[in-house]
């Protein structure tokens, strides 16, 4: 087996900004390998040259698309799986709010689909890579991580009548539900992965000075503004840890913040939710062609 062929490799999404950029840069630091996702061109440009300057030996790349499209999200998927044999970590870390109801050229809110869906589906895409990984290495040394939010703690119980909220629109209301669906979903792969030695865990990263209020209303701007934040490298560290620690590595569907364990909303916790979830985003799926 060659150097290369041993290198742990981690796929970061949302790589152009904040949180992800940074976590990628920590994780090519330690020598791993890393495949970026990012979206907006100019951002991803230019963070594609810091990450690649940090690495220093084309330990990284940058694969660009729009998550609130499934289409896309498969085209990276494949991508990925062009460019990699193996894929040690996946952080799903793409998302935000929105600023109002977005209902993409395929027919789904847009929140819901980059926060949510697009996790989903990428992580289902990738899945032979992640198994064949898990396969060759000790149980919970495959991860896949994802971004949430403290935001998930607004919402009671997901509406399984209007799960990607294209009835009335609230936009902060809209991102606590697909972050507490990415609870739900974290919880639910965490069970059906476990078994292939895959772990599964969820992260809320605190209030963050990223570009994460640029893409709100003129009220989450103003919040943010106001509040107290952290550089993104704080997260990114719990990130980083979550990835390459063997806390990461412990039997998965639990929530951190700050590299400590805590517990999520009862809602969080709903079992059912997450099976019932995790059906209708196959459906959901099924119905876009994916
Ligand atoms: N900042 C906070 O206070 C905070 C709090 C709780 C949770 N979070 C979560 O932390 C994660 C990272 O956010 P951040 O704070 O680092 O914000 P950020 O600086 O705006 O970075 C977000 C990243 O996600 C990407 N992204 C967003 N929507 C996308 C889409 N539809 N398709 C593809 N990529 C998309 C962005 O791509 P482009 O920049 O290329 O468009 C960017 O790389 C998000 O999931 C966010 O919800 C943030």
């Amino acid at each position: 087996m060659t150097i290369e062929a041993e290198r742990r490799v981690a796929l970061v999404t949302g790589a152009s900004s904040g949180i992800g950029k940074s976590t990628a840069i920590k994780l090519v630091a330690r020598g791993w390998r890393v495949i970026g996702v990012g979206r907006d061109p100019r951002r991803s440009a230019a963070a594609e040259a810091e990450i690649a300057a940090a690495a220093g030996d084309g330990g990284f790349t940058m694969v660009r698309a729009d998550f609130t499209l499934m289409a896309e999200v498969k085209r990276a998927a494949d991508e990925v799986a062009s460019r990699t044999g193996r894929l040690d970590v996946l952080i799903n870390n793409a998302g935000g709010v929105r600023d109002r109801q977005i209902v993409t050229a395929e027919g789904t809110e847009a929140t819901f689909a980059a926060n949510h869906l697009a996790p989903f589906l990428l992580t289902r895409e990738l899945m032979p890579l992640l198994t064949a990984s898990a396969a060759a290495q000790p149980p919970g040394t495959t991860r896949v991580i994802a971004v949430s939010s403290t935001a998930h703690r607004m919402i009671d119980a997901l509406d399984f009548g209007d799960l990607q909220s294209l009835g009335g629109f609230q936009p902060a209301l809209a991102y606590g539900r697909a972050k507490l669906a990415s609870i739900l979903f974290t919880r639910e792969l965490a069970r059906r992965a476990g078994p292939y030695g895959i772990v599964a865990q969820a992260m809320h990263p605190g209030r963050v000075a990223s570009n994460f209020a640029a893409h709100g209303d003129e009220g989450l701007r103003a919040y943010m503004a106001a509040a107290e934040t952290v550089s993104p490298d704080e997260p990114a560290e719990t990130l980083t840890w979550l990835a390459t620690e063997p806390q990461g590595g412990r039997p998965g569907g639990r929530y951190f913040y700050q590299k400590a364990e805590e517990t999520p909303s009862p809602a969080a916790h709903d079992d059912a939710a997450a099976s019932r979830l995790w059906a209708e985003s196959e459906t959901l799926l099924a119905k876009l062609g994916c």
